[in-house]
């Protein structure tokens, strides 16, 4: 391990990974660049976007903004770990079926956003659910086919779902 280079240890949907990487290179990087994980998309790369959001330690945050090392010991959930076997996650069917994403490169931070809205609000009001997507921006969609997914997915979701 080179001197300017740490060994870190994470949890990625549910698997254990190792990352040699410089302390502060950022989590989006790590997770695209030393993962694979090519799910998340880097927008703005100064947090305003919201198209790099994940899951941290149950939090939502903006994966450009934070440095791997504060990511040592973490477990992350990425719109990769939505999925489970070929069986798409509520929201992403919801998403393809009210048209919810256009060109995709704000889709998965929103994903995960809506995972972390209906994780701790199953049944959120339209209110809610601006609210919650209020940190992740679209420039194609116009929102409220965003808006109009989250609400079919929390009507299609069991009541101990994901
Ligand atoms: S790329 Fe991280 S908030 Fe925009
Ligand atoms: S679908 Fe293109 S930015 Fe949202």
């Amino acid at each position: 391990m080179s001197a300017c280079r740490s060994q870190l240890k994470l949890t990625v949907n549910g698997q254990p990974a190792t990352v040699e990487a410089p302390p502060m290179k950022r989590l989006l990087d790590v997770l695209r660049e030393d993962l694979g994980l090519t799910g998340t998309k880097e927008g703005c790369g100064e947090g305003e976007c919201g198209s790099c959001s994940v899951r941290m330690n149950g939090q939502l945050i903006n994966s450009c903004l934070v440095p791997i090392l504060q990511a040592n010991g973490a477990s992350i959930e990425t719109v990769e770990g939505l999925a489970i076997d070929a069986e798409l996650h509520p929201l992403q069917k919801a998403f393809l079926e009210c048209g919810g994403a256009q060109c995709g490169i704000c889709t998965p931070g929103m994903l995960m956003a809506a995972t972390h809205l209906l994780a701790h609000n199953p049944h959120p009001t339209m209110e809610e659910i601006r609210e919650g997507l209020a940190g992740n921006l679209c420039r194609c969609t116009g929102f409220i086919k965003i808006f109009e997914s989250v609400v079919a997915a929390a009507a299609m979701r069991a009541p101990n779902a994901r």
